[in-house]
């Protein structure tokens, strides 16, 4: 393995809508869509409305942050981040139909592939491994209605383009959501790729739990998170990681609230003998299979995360001092959502999350940079050393 120059800062949770796919929203009249209006000071300005129950005709600003490789590798620079592992941002291919979701699907993941591979390398001055700057998660036809030999057809097609390292999928699956039968073959095929999934959030749980809250914080704040929690704890219900145990499932913000609700999901399991006896481990134990980015935005939210999942790895009997719950985590940004709303020299949302790496009084320096980093690349790179 050739010597590191330093440790790389590495962005697993960076978003884009490819021009092919921002292409497909301007084409649109409903949600999701982009559409251009004319501004108060009488410019033109784009609009992205993705969320379902938002108004139709508000939606938050979109530019070439979202669709300009570019403006990606400016975002990255300005950063001092080395390389980012890319994805497709929600809701992915969830509102088309099942003949075009497969197409679609086939032809984004040509397009990242191509987006990732003539990105620059990170200079050997830096790193002399040779990786690129960019690297990509791509997308599953996963919509109502689809063949399940097409989505794993889909996962061969990704396993084969180099710099696409994982999927990224929402939580509907084919309507049924992801603890759905059906995808054991999915499943499968992802676990022998060793292909990562990267499971996000898109359509949190259902406004009426917002009372006169209108604004995007509850969703985004507590309805994301849950919804990927209860997508999760599903799949752990119906014995998706007992038959694929080696699936690398990736978690966004941090696994929303399953870390801190775990050993009261074990409890409720534990005084339910019929699904007791169909799971092979504690539910505290699944929390140690699986990975969470580190867009948590705090310090003690890390290391609580980093704690449930050694206690994770502990009752699967794995006890190597080494695998402390911090290799679990991996640091990202969310880019280019949550914007800075006045013109600032680095984003909020970028500074937070590597200010919470740093506060957390329990990890070492080298436990840092391996969040920061040294995580990704062992997840996502180590076949190419
Ligand atoms: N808002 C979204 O719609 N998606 C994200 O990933 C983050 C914020
Ligand atoms: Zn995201």
């Amino acid at each position: 393995m050739a010597a590191r120059l330093r440790p790389l800062l590495v962005d697993i949770h960076s978003h884009v809508y490819l021009p092919r796919y921002a292409s497909l929203l301007r084409a649109r009249k409903d949600v999701p869509r982009i559409f251009t209006r004319t501004n108060a000071a009488g410019a033109q300005e784009d609009r992205l409305v993705i969320l379902t129950d938002e108004p139709t005709d508000q939606g938050r600003p979109v530019g070439p942050q979202y669709w300009d490789r570019q403006a990606k590798l400016q975002f990255m620079d300005q950063h001092g981040i080395d390389c980012s592992v890319i994805s497709s941002a929600n809701p992915w291919l969830d509102f088309l139909s099942a003949s075009d979701a497969y197409e679609t699907a086939q032809d984004l993941n040509r397009d990242l592939e191509e987006y990732c591979a003539t990105s620059p390398a990170i200079s050997s001055d830096v790193d002399p491994r040779g990786f690129k700057r960019l690297y990509g998660f791509g997308l599953l036809p996963l919509v109502p209605g689809i063949s399940v030999d097409k989505i794993v057809d889909t996962v061969r097609q990704i396993e084969k383009l180099p710099h696409l390292r994982g999927i990224i999928i929402g939580t509907r699956g084919l309507g049924d959501g992801l603890d759905d039968d059906a995808l054991d073959p999915v499943w499968e095929a992802l676990e022998k790729a060793r292909l990562v999934s990267f499971i996000h959030p898109h359509y949190g749980i259902g406004k009426e739990a917002w009372g006169k809250e209108q604004s995007h914080v509850l969703p985004l704040a507590l309805g994301f998170p849950f919804e990927t929690t209860i997508a999760i704890t599903r799949m752990i219900l119906a014995g998706v990681l007992d038959r694929h145990p080696n699936l690398r499932i990736l978690l966004a913000h941090s696994g929303g609230v399953l870390p801190q609700l775990s050993s009261r999901l074990a409890s409720c399991i534990a005084h339910d003998p019929v699904v007791a006896s169909r799971l092979r481990h504690d539910a505290r134990a699944y929390l140690g299979m699986l990975y969470y980015d580190a867009v948590a935005y705090g310090s003690a939210e890390l290391a609580f995360v980093a704690d449930v999942a050694k206690r994770g790895r502990s009752h699967l009997g794995i006890t190597t001092a080494s695998d402390d719950g911090t290799k679990r985590l991996l640091w990202g940004t969310d880019h280019p959502f949550f914007p800075p709303l006045e013109a600032s020299e680095k984003w909020r949302s970028v500074v937070d999350n590597l200010d919470a790496i740093d506060g957390v009084e329990t990890w070492n320096q080298s436990q840092k940079d391996a969040v920061r980093g040294g995580n990704a690349v062992d997840l996502f790179f180590a076949d190419s050393e």
